[in-house]
């Protein structure tokens, strides 16, 4: 089968990985990917959110399967550009893409279906929020409706903080129309945790649990970034609450797919807060999440190519999906800077000395004329291990990065620590 995957970060070089796995898989393509991606697959340049340039070049190369990578393009509806070529693709169309799209849909459809989350009220007008500052105490949790790349939540700490918040949201529109409805939500108070999905028609199903690092300081200090670091399974779950998640969360969530004529076929990531009162759902994404994506697929024994087909065909409620009891720990290295302004084009050195089980991620690099990999993003490498222990994997994911060197290389020495609140 002829397979192309688009987007070019850690997560795109993962699922290409496993899919290179696939006996099944003849051709692969990626557009755009990077250095390390293209040394398992053809890599095309083509900008993964221009979707008229990748539909027509799905057109052109006629894959079996598309798989869509990251969120921008589905928000723009390039499953359903795709699919009307009579293309099969993995990812959800722009209708289901709103669940990560629009802050205000996804309240809207939590709320209707009964599944726990922070109570909320959203604002067009910007005066009409400024006499609403401190609604539900502080911080208050400020987000921007639409697509920010992980920028549009603000929790400020007090009015005035707030106050610039919202002048930045609706009046300077930082975020363009993105910014122009902004959702209010109360506080929770907890460990943050995420959840994959598969979902389709006939199921949805758990990946195994992964857990991230958002600050790209150690002790979740300094600003929020795309990811630092990730490990799997998440030290946070136990058998009970993965059984609350289920029943409160999973099982009214695709009920309410159903209900609403949401025809989901991809991958939900739930970001939960475990709170005294049990899971809450933060967000929806809708797609893989990265860096989880890195650690979670090193445990996947099941081949990945039939998931794809399965959740394509509806039928992922028959598809068997086996994972092994490795432990893995995934460590970014991102560029100085990030997620400020940060150097590109810096020689990485150490790429082949890294130990044979080992994977490093690419994340943002590119070849340079000489061949040579070159920082080419403020996410460079997610270097990626995996042990019969947590302890282990930690080790060999941080013994691995101190081999790997590049000119203003940053990353947190604490993944896989558990901190609690
Ligand atoms: N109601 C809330 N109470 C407490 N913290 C919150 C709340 N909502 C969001 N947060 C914090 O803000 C972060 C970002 O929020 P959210 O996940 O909604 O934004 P996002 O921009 O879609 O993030 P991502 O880039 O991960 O998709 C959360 O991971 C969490 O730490
Ligand atoms: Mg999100």
């Amino acid at each position: 089968m002829k397979v192309l995957v688009i987007g070019g970060g850690g997560r795109e070089h993962a699922i290409v990985w496993k899919l290179a796995q696939s006996p099944k898989v003849g051709e692969l393509l990626c557009a755009p990917g990077n250095a390390g991606i293209s040394k398992l697959a053809r890599c095309i340049d083509v900008d993964a959110e221009d979707v008229e340039a990748v539909t027509a070049l799905a057109a052109q190369e006629t894959p079996d399967l598309v798989v869509i990578g990251p969120e921008v393009p589905l928000a723009k509806g390039l499953t359903d550009r795709i699919e009307a070529k009579g293309i099969r693709v993995f990812g959800p169309n722009a209708k289901c893409a709103q669940l990560e799209a629009s802050k205000s849909f996804t309240k809207a459809f939590l709320a209707r279906h009964g599944i726990p989350t922070a109570g909320y009220r959203e604002f067009t007008d910007k005066d009409e929020l400024k006499a609403n500052i401190g609604l539900f105490g502080f911080p208050m949790v400020l987000k921007a409706d639409g697509l920010a790349a992980g920028k549009g939540v603000v929790l400020a700490e007090d009015a005035r903080a707030a106050e610039k918040a919202i002048e930045e949201m609706m009046g300077d529109r930082v975020f363009g129309a993105a910014g122009d409805r902004v959702v209010v939500e109360e506080c929770l108070r907890g460990v943050e945790a995420s959840v994959l999905c598969f979902v389709d028609g006939s199921a949805i199903v758990p990946m195994e649990s992964a857990q991230d690092y958002k600050r790209i300081f150690d002790h979740d200090e300094g600003p929020n970034t795309g990811g630092m670091g990730t490990y799997s399974p998440s030290l946070v779950f136990d058998e009970a609450l993965e059984q609350q998640i289920a029943e409160r969360i999973l099982r009214p969530t695709f009920e309410g797919f159903r209900a609403d004529g949401l025809d989901f076929k991809g991958v939900l990531f739930i970001g939960l807060m475990i709170t005294d009162e049990g899971p809450k759902v933060i967000e929806f994404n809708n797609r893989f999440g990265d860096p989880e994506t890195q650690s979670v697929l090193r445990r996947l024994d099941t081949d990945i190519l039939d998931i794809f087909l399965a959740v394509t065909e509806n039928r992922l409620s028959e598809q068997e999906i086996k994972w092994n009891d490795d432990r893995a720990v995934c460590v970014v290295m991102a560029a100085g800077g990030y997620p400020g302004a940060y150097d590109k084009g810096k020689v990485i050195s150490g790429l082949d000395d890294v130990d044979e089980d080992v994977i490093v991620f690419h994340a943002g690099t590119k070849f340079g004329a000489g061949g040579e990999t070159l920082t080419a993003g403020g996410r460079v490498l997610g270097v990626t291990a995996v042990g019969a222990t947590h302890d282990e994997a930690r080790k060999k994911a941080y013994d691995n990065v101190k081999k790997i060197s590049f000119e203003g290389a940053q990353y947190r020495t604490d993944i896989g620590i558990v901190y609690q609140d």
